[in-house]
């Protein structure tokens, strides 16, 4: 039993373009018009349509979430986004440590610290990305992968930060394959994810801190993914680029939280 809002966000990756981004939001607006009074949605679009974006979504009450960002002000950092930058342009949620940074990039620990950090002092909503590879899945090192990265990740985080706080379960080898987590395999992870919060800060928090599912997340497999007690909703990639798609995933989320209560 819980009364966690679930959360469904929309990644839409280095897709789209101007016009398709413009129409992709629009429909998303009308689709999850309804949705918006009792879940939080976000979507994600890549940074240089993030204006658009937000003009199209209006006052739909669906959130602007940025991809990345970087931890430092301002300054030489040729490439980068400031956190100033994304409040400028209304944005509310900012993902940091997705695998595809932290794999494809090289993103390390600290520097997805350094943004966690930098992103909640701003006043940001930080999704935080954690999860293991196939090869350390196989060697049965998921728990101690994706923990190691949930304590890197918020090392020095002050606790009154955390409502600002979720977290992400996506396993590397789910992502943009096909192969989703089993929803008990899930489950068991984000269920350790959580009693790592509640070692590291305390019970409250940890109840209350929301950890999306993330990884092949689709129409037909997200109600049983969030039907388990510690999936408060999902980070949608592939799904996430048509608006049918990830509104039915949307309504799961409530379907599902209305299950639990
Ligand atoms: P996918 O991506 O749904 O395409 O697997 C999820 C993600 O990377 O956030």
């Amino acid at each position: 039993m819980t009364d966690r809002r679930p959360i469904v966000g929309g990644n839409w990756k280095m897709n789209t373009d101007r016009d398709t981004a413009d129409r992709l939001a629009r429909d998303v607006a009308v689709a999850c018009a309804d949705a918006v009074a009792d879940r939080d949605i976000i979507v994600f679009p890549p940074f240089p349509y993030l204006e658009a974006v937000r003009n199209a979504l209006g006052s739909s009450g669906v959130r602007l979430g940025a991809q990345d960002v970087y931890h430092e002000a301002n300054g030489a950092y040729t490439g980068e986004v400031s956190v100033a930058m994304l409040l400028d342009l209304d944005v509310s949620h900012v993902i940091i440590g997705h695998s595809e940074r932290r794999h494809v990039i090289g993103e390390s620990d600290n520097l997805i610290n350094a943004k966690v950090r930098a992103a909640l002092d701003g006043g940001l909503e930080v999704v935080l990305c954690v999860g293991e590879t196939l090869e350390q899945r196989e060697a049965g090192e998921t728990e101690a992968v994706t923990l190691a990265q949930v304590r890197a990740g918020l090392d020095g985080i002050d606790p009154n930060d955390l409502k600002r706080l979720i977290l992400a379960y996506e396993p590397v080898w789910a992502i943009g394959t096909g192969r989703t987590a089993t929803a008990d395999d899930a489950q068991t992870v984000h269920a350790a994810i959580r009693a790592e919060l509640s070692r590291r800060y305390d019970n409250t928090s940890a109840d209350t801190i929301r950890i999306q599912y993330g990884g092949s997340v689709k129409p037909d497999n997200a109600g049983e993914l969030f039907a388990r007690p510690d999936i408060d909703g999902g980070l949608i990639g592939g799904a996430s680029l048509n608006a049918d798609h990830f509104a039915s995933i949307v309504s799961a989320a409530g379907v599902a939280a209305g299950d639990r209560v």
